[in-house]
Formats: C-alpha cells, structure tokens, sequence
C-alpha cells in the first residue's frame, strides 16, 4: 500500500514516516519546508534504512500536487500539512484559514479524481476548548478559542460532509493531545524552524541554555499546583495511531483521541525532566497566557476498544528523548 503523507518532514509527520517505512507501507511525501528540513529525509533514510520519494511543494498548489498522482498510485492520503501555532493563528488568523483549509479542499479535491477516497487527518484537542468535563471523550462539545483550532474544526465538518455526499470515503480524524519526545535514535525530533510555542520545545532552550530561564504561564489554575495539565504523549506512540488507522479505512468517518489519558502539570514536567536527565531547568513564574486553560487529557478508550491502540511511553520515555535529541544535534 503507497501512502502519501503531505507535511512528513514536520514533527509528527518524519516520525510517522518511520513507522509506516518500519511496517513496509511505501510513502511519498509533500512537504513545502515552511517548517521543516530537508535534513529530515536523510535521518528518515538512515533510521529505516529506506528511500522514498520527496516533492518540495506546497499542498494549496494544485498543478503541483497533482504531478505527484500522475507520477505515483496513491492507495491513502495522511494530511498533517497545516500551521499550528495557536498564538500566530490570533495575530495572522486569514493565513492559518487560507492554507489549512486551502490545502485540505485540495487534496481531497484530487484524492476524489484519482479514487483514492482514503484519509487520515491530523487534527487536535483543540477542538474541545475548554473543557466542561474530564477527561475528554470523542462526543464532548467542540468549541475552539483561537483560529488555529478552528481551523480544525471547520475542516472537520467539511470532511463530515464530504463522507454525507460520498460514503465510499473512509476518513479517520485523530485528535491528538500534547505530542512531545523524540525518536530513540536522537536523529528526529520536535525542531521548530521559528520560535517555538510549545512547552517542552521551550524546556529545551532553556536547559540547553539558549534561553536563561522558562516562564510558567500562571500558577493559579485550579489544579494539583497550579500550573496547567495537560495529557503528553510520546511523538512515536502518536505515530503508532496513525498505523493503526490505517487498518480502520474500510469506509465510514470515525474520530479518535490520541492521548494518554493521564494529565500532567508544567512543574510535573520540570521535575520530571530536570530528574531524568539530571539538569536544571530555572523557571519563573508569569502571568496566564491568553487563551489557556487549566487542565485539558483524553479519555483513550474509544482508540484502544476500536484501534487496539495504547500508549506505551512514560513521561521519563518522553524526557529523555526530548533531551537526547538535543544533545545528538548540538
Ligand atoms: C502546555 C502547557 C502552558 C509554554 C498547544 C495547541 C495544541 C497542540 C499542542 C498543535 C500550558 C504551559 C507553555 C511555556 C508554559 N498543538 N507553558 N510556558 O497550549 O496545551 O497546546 O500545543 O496541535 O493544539 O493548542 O501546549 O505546550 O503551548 O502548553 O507555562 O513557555 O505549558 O500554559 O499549560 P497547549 P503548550
């Protein structure tokens, strides 16, 4: 089976590339490098020990994209292309509608002509909001408090409603929570292009020591002490869902939360990281950042009974090699 992962030099994206190589899938991958390298490609080479076919491209070109379906059968489309940075989607919201809308309409445009109705899409928790119960189940409320997660959410009705006018499509929409960690190898990993947004990339800097000290948004929630909870997923047992999925593309639309169902606080992390890999993590602590909330983990369950998927990376698993990425790439 020949997949093709659009965005498979981003985070998720070349770690999903390796377990689809791992588990003899072909892939062709699209990626425009907005944020990505193609350094990726290499490491993705050496850890499989396997080539695949690249196109540097963005998925809103259609001519371009299309050359790929002329040049290679695609049997399923994996879709992690998109922005992600929630504070960028409130200063620029017309970008973050235009390309990851754009892109989606296009590629499933084309997946439409080549009958190759087949789809797993990169979605996110973001689509909950703030959540009005934990943990989070696949039919809680959906709303978003920021462009970028609605940009999740408008795709996700658009791809409901492809699946309405044709069910010969099958569409599987993982909602990831908080992917962090990197492969055991230290030769991929979460490697921003642009200031990061995320916690863990922030860690990074600051144990690093590109950046004097991290600053805790809030330590007011109501939660164990105060800092925000989140649920943390290893980035390789994320992967791992997305291989799963693909044995549930027999036709019909279904949504799974990719989480592990256990919510950490930010000084959890601190510690966790500053233990394991036995460095200091100086931090202060600021005002909230808008937008957040207190506490946002999954309820895995659906994903286990129907996906048989489980994650099997601890919070020390995630530390560690987020650290060892870093170090094997000073
Ligand atoms: C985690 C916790 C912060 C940075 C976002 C997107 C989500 C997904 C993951 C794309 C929060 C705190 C963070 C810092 C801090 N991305 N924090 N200091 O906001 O839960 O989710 O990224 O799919 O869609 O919404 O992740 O890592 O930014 O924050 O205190 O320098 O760490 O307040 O409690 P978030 P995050």
């Amino acid at each position: 089976m020949r997949v093709l992962v659009t965005g498979g030099l981003g985070y998720i994206g070349s770690h999903t590339c390796v377990e689809l190589l791992n588990n003899d899938y072909e892939i062709v991958v699209v990626d425009n490098l907005v944020n990505s390298k193609m350094t990726v490609i290499d490491n993705i080479n050496k850890i499989t020990g396997k080539n695949f076919p690249f196109y540097n491209i963005d998925v809103c070109d259609k001519d371009a994209l299309e050359q790929v379906f002329k040049n290679h059968k695609i049997d399923v489309a994996i879709h992690f292309a998109g922005y992600k940075a929630v504070g960028e989607s409130v200063e620029k919201p017309l970008k973050y509608y235009e390309n990851n809308l754009l892109s989606t309409i296009v590629l499933c445009e084309l997946l439409n002509k080549y009958n190759c109705k087949k789809l797993v899409f990169s979605s996110s928790a973001t689509v909950y909001g703030k959540p009005k119960v934990l943990p989070l189940t696949e039919d809680c409320p959906l709303n978003t408090t920021n462009p970028y997660g609605t940009t999740k959410l408008i795709i996700e009705g658009m791809l409901k409603d492809l699946y309405i006018s044709d069910q010969n499509w099958s569409i599987v929409i993982l909602r990831y929570f908080n992917p962090i960690g990197a492969h055991k190898s230290g030769l991929i990993g979460d490697d921003p292009n642009n200031t990061p947004n995320n916690l863990m990339p922030y860690i990074l800097k600051v144990a690093s020591g590109e950046l004097p000290v991290l600053s805790i948004f809030g330590a007011d929630y109501d939660t164990s002490d105060g800092t925000g909870v989140r649920d943390y997923i290893h980035v390789c047992d994320l992967a791992y869902g997305h291989l799963l999925a693909l044995n549930k593309l027999n036709s019909g639309l279904y949504y799974y939360n990719l989480g592990t169902g256990i919510g950490y606080s930010v000084l959890d992390i601190i510690h966790t990281f500053e233990k394991v890999n036995q460095v200091k993590v100086p931090y202060k602590i600021v005002e909230r950042r808008a937008g957040d909330i207190a506490s946002c983990y999954a309820n895995p369950s659906k994903a286990s009974k129907e996906l048989g998927f489980k994650a099997e990376k601890n919070l020390e698993d995630m530390c560690k090699s987020a650290w060892n990425f870093v170090i094997k790439n000073r």
